[in-house]
């Protein structure tokens, strides 16, 4: 295993993962499932976050309390799957600024079109997260990491939901600061560079579009 790779093998996230792969299950279970997921890789994705203390007054003593530290996070989606894992993020750190990065990937070339961005100010010195739940070829998470670090981002993590074994070694490669939290790594990529098993087009079944 990479040493850039966080494999979270919680129970629940593997038997949810499963049910999500499974052809029959319907849109709105797909989208209800991924955000349940998210909360957990997020989880594990933010384990890491600094922590201050603060003074307070439990309803018995005064006490100095853990409260986390530096900056507000950035989450970026990756435009448009990650708006799957966006609301579950969210959740866990309501405070978060938020970027998206619209990228689709070219069915002949598999190379990434980039056609929206936006992102919060000062990036430089916030984490950033990227949300896409699919790491295949690494073409459009190379990409979009490509665009944050030019806006000066140095604290980069990447999470999603499933990855195939070529695009973990290709992000090694390129981006080899970048640490990636996903649920599973699957066999391989076939030729039209879809995850083997996988669970297909995930904006589609997210979505409901073909
Ligand atoms: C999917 C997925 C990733 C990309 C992964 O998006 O959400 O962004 O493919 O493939 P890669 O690692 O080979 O680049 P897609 O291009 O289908 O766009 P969508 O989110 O709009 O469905
Ligand atoms: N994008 C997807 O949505 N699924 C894959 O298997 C590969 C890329």
């Amino acid at each position: 295993m990479s040493d850039n790779l966080i494999l979270v093998d919680h129970p629940l996230v593997q038997h949810k993962l499963t049910l999500m792969r499974d052809k029959a299950c319907s849109t709105g279970k797909f989208r209800a499932l991924l955000r349940e997921i998210s909360l957990f890789l997020g989880y594990e994705a933010l384990r890491d976050l600094p922590l201050t203390t603060m003074n307070i007054e439990t309803p018995l003593v005064e006490m100095e309390a853990p409260t986390l530290d530096g900056k507000k996070l950035v989450f970026v989606s990756i435009l448009r799957a990650g708006n799957g894992l966006l609301d579950g993020v969210l959740e866990l750190a309501p405070a978060a600024r938020v970027g998206f990065i619209g990228l689709y990937r070219d069915p002949v070339t598999l190379h990434p079109v980039e056609y929206y961005k936006k992102l919060p100010a000062n990036v430089q010195e916030r984490p950033v997260i990227l949300v896409d739940p699919m790491l295949a070829t690494a073409n459009s998470a190379i990409a979009a990491i490509d665009n944050v670090k030019a806006e000066g981002a140095v604290d980069i993590r990447f999470i999603c939901l499933l990855a195939a074994p070529e695009g973990v070694a290709k992000m090694k490669e390129k981006h080899p600061d970048v640490r990636i939290f996903t649920a599973a790594v699957d066999e391989r990529l076939n030729k039209k560079g879809y995850i083997l098993p996988g669970l297909g087009d995930a904006g589609d079944r997210m979505f409901g579009t073909k």
